[in-house]
């Protein structure tokens, strides 16, 4: 198994979890790839040809970010509106990524109360990763659980390395529970 982690954090250097994370998962390149959109394409310009291939090449694909605005960092955005054309991501027929796995993990500021049915941010996390959901539907990949770690300002240095862990044991395990369909 063969994992792509593509990376859409904006400001990386100042990242708590994140950062943390990429240290973990960095320490298991045969088995990870870790790569970071914004430092690779500072100027927006995505090399369309190179991420197709890159994600070709893997079995599972993992797009890591901080929740912003109940939803990623806009690059990754841009990252699914250039890479995933029709005619490659998904035609009449199927597209390249089908049959493989699609997973997120997200940092998020918020409690994971806040996103309960009835919470303070409205919607729970996984109605708000609906897009997410769709997206993979259309391209016909298994979308799986995600990997989430909520309240991320109140946490402790311990508390990060420990959920850097439990992420790296996520990445690596051979079998990941499916989200839910609807
Ligand atoms: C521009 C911006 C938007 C944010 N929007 C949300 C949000 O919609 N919901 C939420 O729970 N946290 C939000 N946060 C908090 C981030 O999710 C949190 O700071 C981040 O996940 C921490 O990870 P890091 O240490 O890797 O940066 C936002 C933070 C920023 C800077």
């Amino acid at each position: 198994m063969k994992t792509l982690v593509l990376v859409a954090h904006p400001n990386l250097d100042k990242s708590r979890v994140n950062k943390t994370w990429l240290e973990e998962i960095k320490k298991y390149p045969d088995m990870i790839t870790v790569h970071d959109l914004y430092a690779s394409y500072p100027d927006w310009r995505i090399d369309v040809e190179c991420e197709q291939e890159l994600a070709m090449k893997h079995d599972r694909i993992i797009f890591q970010f901080p929740f912003y605005w109940y939803s990623s960092p806009p690059l990754l955005k841009k990252w699914l509106d250039d890479v995933l054309t029709y005619g490659w991501g998904y035609t009449s027929k199927g597209g390249k990524l089908r049959g493989k796995e699609l997973g997120l993990a997200i940092s998020i500021g918020g409690s994971e109360m806040d996103y309960q049915p009835g919470g303070g941010d409205l919607y729970t996390i996984h109605e708000l990763l609906s897009p997410f959901h769709a997206t993979s539907n259309l391209i016909e990949t298994e979308l799986l659980m995600p990997f989430t770690f909520f309240d991320t300002d109140d946490k402790s240095g311990e508390e990060l390395v420990s959920s850097a862990r439990q992420y790296a044991e996520y990445l690596l395990a051979d079998e990941i529970t499916r989200f839910p369909s609807r």
